[in-house]
C-alpha cells in the first residue's frame, strides 16, 4: 500500500525509473493515494490542462468532450475503478495519474507546475504500484503532447489510433526485469 511519499526529479541520473525508488525526500510535493474529496481538485487540473495544453492539438468539439469527461461527477466515478494519485503542493492538487489494469491513465499535472519532475515521480509510482500487482508491461494513449514526456520514461511507440478526431499515441514499456517493450 502506498503511504505519502514525496520524491524529487533532479536527483535522477536517466528518465526511466531506474534506481527511483527510495530518493531522498524533497520538500516541494507529495504523492498520496486519491480520495473521494480530491475529485474537485482532480477535476480542475485535468480541466486547465487539456484547455492550456492540449487545446493546442486537437479541434474545439473534441476538447470540449474531453472537459465533459473530467467534471468532478466523472471524476469521482472514475476514482471507483482506478487506482489514482494526486501530487499536492501544501493543500493544492496540481498533479494526477492512475493505474486502470495495465493502462496509465489520466497523468496531468497543472500548466503552472510543468517540467518540475511532477509527472515523471506520478509515472514512476504509478509503476510501482503496477508491478507490485504483478503486471509486467504497461501501456498508454499518450495525448500528442505527452508522446516525448512518456519517451523520456522509457515507452516505446507502437502506434497511433483515432477516436473520432483524437489521434492518439499507442505506447508500451516493459516494467518487470529482464522484459522487452
Ligand atoms: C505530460 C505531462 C504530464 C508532463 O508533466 P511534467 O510534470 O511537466 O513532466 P516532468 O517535469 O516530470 O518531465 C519529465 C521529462 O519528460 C520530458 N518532457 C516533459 N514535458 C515535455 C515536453 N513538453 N516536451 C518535451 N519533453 C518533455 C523531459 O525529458 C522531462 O525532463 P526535463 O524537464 O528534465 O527535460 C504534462 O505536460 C501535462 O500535464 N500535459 C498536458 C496533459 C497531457 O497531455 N497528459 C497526458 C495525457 S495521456
Amino acid at each position: 500500500m502506498l503511504r505519502p511519499t514525496q520524491r524529487r526529479l533532479r536527483a535522477q541520473s536517466d528518465m526511466e525509473c531506474v534506481g527511483y525508488y527510495g530518493l531522498q525526500m524533497s520538500d516541494e510535493y507529495t504523492l498520496t493515494p486519491a480520495k473521494t474529496e480530491h475529485a474537485e481538485g482532480i477535476g480542475r487540473v485535468i480541466r486547465d490542462a487539456i484547455e492550456r495544453i492540449n487545446a493546442r492539438d486537437y479541434p474545439p468539439a473534441e476538447i470540449n468532450r474531453l472537459l465533459r469527461n473530467f467534471t468532478t461527477e466523472n471524476v469521482a466515478a472514475l476514482l471507483e475503478h482506478r487506482q489514482t494519485l494526486v501530487a499536492l503542493v501544501g493543500e493544492e492538487i496540481v498533479g494526477t495519474g492512475a493505474i486502470q489494469g495495465a493502462e496509465v491513465k489520466s497523468v496531468f499535472v497543472s500548466p503552472d507546475w510543468h517540467r518540475k519532475g511532477i509527472g515523471y515521480a506520478l509515472v514512476c509510482e504509478l509503476e510501482e504500484m503496477a508491478a507490485s500487482r504483478g503486471i509486467e508491461t504497461l501501456e498508454v494513449s499518450s495525448s500528442l503532447f505527452a508522446k516525448q514526456f512518456y519517451s523520456a520514461l522509457g515507452y516505446i511507440e507502437k502506434s497511433r489510433n483515432f477516436f473520432g478526431d483524437e489521434e492518439t499515441v499507442h505506447m508500451t514499456k516493459a516494467i518487470a526485469p529482464n522484459q522487452s517493450s
